[in-house]
C-alpha cells in the first residue's frame, strides 16, 4: 500500500499528556489520530457490561472477537463506538479506568488489538498513542516519542480534565490511581510500558501542551524532509 505519511508513535505512562498532544500533532500534519488506550477501555467496558470475569481470558477474547471498536471525529474529543453504542464518556468512568489494566494484561486481548492497530496504521499518516506502540505495535515507526511527567503533575492534569467532564474524584485518589496503573502497566508480562531503544524521551512536567506539540512537530518535519 502506498504510504500517506509517517507513522508517529507516542507512548508514556497514564496522564502524561499523550492524547492531547497526539491530537494536536495529527491535526497539524493532517494525519489520522488513533488512541489505542480507548480501544483497551472499550473492550473493558464491554467486559463489565457483559459481567464477564476481568481475567477470564477465553471469555474476554470471545467478546472482543464479536465487537467492532471504531472512532468518529468529534470535538473536543474523538467519539468512540462499540458496535453502534457510543461509549466516549462511559470508557472514562472510574469503573473502566480501574479495570482496564487487568483486561489489557491478557495476552489474547493484546494480540488482537495489536493486529487491529497495525491495520489502522498500515497506510502511514498516523499518530498513534499508547504504551507499547514504539516497542511492539509499530517497531518501524519513523518517529517514536516517550512522554513522561511527575506523578503530581499528572494527577493535577487529570483533575482538570475530569472537572471539564463533570467527574469529581479527589486529587489524592487520582494520584493513587495513577501510581497503581503505572505499576500494573509497567510490570505486566506481555508488552509492558517501556521506552523503545530508539524513542526520544520528553519530560513534559514543566512544558505546556503547545511546547510539547511544537517539539514533536519539529521532529516529524526533520524526518519528513
Ligand atoms: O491511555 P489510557 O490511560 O486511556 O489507557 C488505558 C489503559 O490501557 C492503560 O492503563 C493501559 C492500557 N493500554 C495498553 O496496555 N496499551 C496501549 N497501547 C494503550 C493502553
Amino acid at each position: 500500500m502506498e504510504k500517506q505519511g509517517l507513522q508517529v508513535a507516542i507512548d508514556g505512562p497514564a496522564s502524561a499528556g499523550k492524547s492531547t498532544v497526539a491530537k494536536i500533532v495529527a491535526q497539524r500534519f493532517h494525519y489520522i489520530y488513533c488512541d489505542t488506550g480507548a480501544m483497551y477501555r472499550a473492550i473493558t467496558w464491554k467486559v463489565l457490561q457483559a459481567g464477564v470475569g476481568l481475567t477470564d481470558e477465553a471469555a474476554v477474547k470471545q467478546l472482543l472477537d464479536q465487537i467492532t471498536i471504531r472512532f468518529e471525529p468529534g470535538t473536543p474529543v474523538q467519539k468512540v463506538f462499540v458496535d453502534e453504542t457510543e461509549v466516549t464518556l462511559a470508557i472514562r468512568q472510574p469503573d473502566v479506568t480501574n479495570s482496564v489494566s487487568a483486561v489489557s494484561a491478557l495476552p489474547a486481548v493484546r494480540a488482537e488489538l495489536t493486529e487491529r492497530q497495525r491495520q489502522i496504521a498500515d497506510a502511514g499518516g498516523i499518530v498513534m498513542d499508547g504504551r507499547d506502540i514504539g516497542s511492539t505495535v509499530l517497531p518501524k515507526a519513523e518517529v517514536k516519542i516517550f512522554l513522561v511527567a511527575s506523578v503530581d503533575e499528572r494527577a493535577q492534569r487529570r483533575l482538570k480534565d475530569n472537572a471539564a467532564k463533570g467527574i469529581n474524584t479527589p486529587l489524592a485518589t487520582l494520584k493513587y490511581e495513577i501510581e497503581e496503573r503505572d505499576r500494573k502497566d509497567s510490570t505486566r508480562k506481555v508488552s509492558p510500558l517501556t521506552q523503545a531503544a530508539d524513542a526520544i524521551r520528553l519530560d513534559t512536567t514543566s512544558m505546556s501542551i503547545e511546547q510539547v506539540a511544537d517539539k514533536i512537530a519539529e521532529i516529524i518535519q526533520e524526518k519528513e524532509s
